[in-house]
């Protein structure tokens, strides 16, 4: 039996059906729940593949799930899997890199734009009836310093293409020919930080990149510089950033993931230079479906149906 968590791929109908025309006897997260240890166990009696979205699956939840034997990854973010007790169990990980990363490339040129030209925070003002004409600065000509240069990097740097930035960029391994080939400068993080108009963050989540934002870091940034996260919400220290945003350390910043999700601290997300989205990177309709369908693949491959 397969059961699906995500809440995204379960009101999908094009992917329930797929699911349902190879696992007729599958169950999907109807009613939107998050589920943590305890009451995503409860839906796994029984159940051998399980289609995670953001889902924990962790040593507790396998130790209560003995049945399972293959998690599919609906995304490209394996930080919520625990990979090693997958590993020791003998559990197979489905996973296909890069499926979301031009909806996620998409919404960061789009949070580029925005934060550039004042779009959410002139038309906030305007509803509450403010005729406040700031248009900002182009994004056009603008240094962006990328910091992971995988996927959705690389995405990006296709994107920005016409915009003529100067783009640095940083990762832990070594891309020089890239690099080269599209006119991009290798920089410390630090130069990052210190030279760019725009830091984007597109590295996974772990113990190097873990609260990699912190007052420290932001201090380093130009005043009038622009921060985006559509990577993982603990990357960034949010108490930090608050304070960045409060007091003018940084101009802006735009967040897709939090470090909980969803998010409680209200006062974070009321700020006037902080635009928020709910997770929404890799959740276009097409990233949906290439997800979704290569998360089947998987099951359909490991099941020989
Ligand atoms: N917002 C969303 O909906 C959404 C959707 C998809 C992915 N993501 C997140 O975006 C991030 C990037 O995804 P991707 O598909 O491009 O992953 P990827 O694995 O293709 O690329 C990540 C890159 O980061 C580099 N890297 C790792 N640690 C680093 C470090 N300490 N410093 C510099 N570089 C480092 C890696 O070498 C790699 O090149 C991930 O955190 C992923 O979870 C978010």
């Amino acid at each position: 039996m397969i059961f699906v968590a995500s809440p995204s791929f379960s009101k999908n109908e094009i992917l329930r059906k797929e699911v349902l025309k190879y696992f007729p006897d599958a169950s999907f997260n109807d009613k939107g729940q998050i589920f943590n240890t305890e009451t995503l166990s409860a839906k796994l009696s029984g159940v051998k593949g399980l289609i995670c979205g953001l889902d924990k699956v962790n040593a507790n939840l396998l130790d209560n799930c003995p049945e399972i034997e293959i998690v599919s990854k609906y995304g490209v973010g394996l930080d919520n899997i625990d990979v090693d007790e997958c590993e020791r169990r003998n559990i197979k990980i489905g996973w296909t890199p890069g499926t979301n990363k031009l909806g996620v490339a998409e919404l960061a040129v789009s949070f580029m734009l925005d934060l550039c030209r004042n779009v959410h925070f002139t038309s906030s003002k305007l509803k509450n009836g403010t005729w406040l004409k700031n248009g900002g600065v182009q994004l056009s000509g603008k240094t962006v310093g990328i910091i992971g240069m995988g996927n959705i990097g690389k995405e990006l740097v296709r994107l920005l293409k016409p915009f003529n930035c100067k783009i640095l960029v940083n990762d832990i391994i070594d891309q020089a020919e890239y690099y080269t080939e599209n006119s991009l400068t290798e920089c410390t993080k630090n130069e990052i930080y210190k030279n760019s108009d725009i830091v984007t963050l597109h590295v996974p989540h772990n113990d190097l990149t873990d609260n990699m934002i912190n007052t420290s870091t932001l201090s380093i940034m130009k005043e009038t510089a622009f921060l985006i996260n559509t990577a993982r919400g603990s990357i960034v220290n949010e108490k930090d950033l608050k304070e960045a945003l409060n007091n003018g350390i940084i101009n802006g910043c735009a967040l897709d993931v939090y470090q909980d999700e969803p998010p409680s601290d209200m006062e974070l997300l009321k700020m006037e230079n902080l635009i928020c989205t709910p997770h929404i990177g890799g959740n276009s309709f097409e990233a949906i479906l290439s997800m979704g369908m290569s998360a089947i693949e998987h099951m359909k491959r490991h099941f020989k149906v």
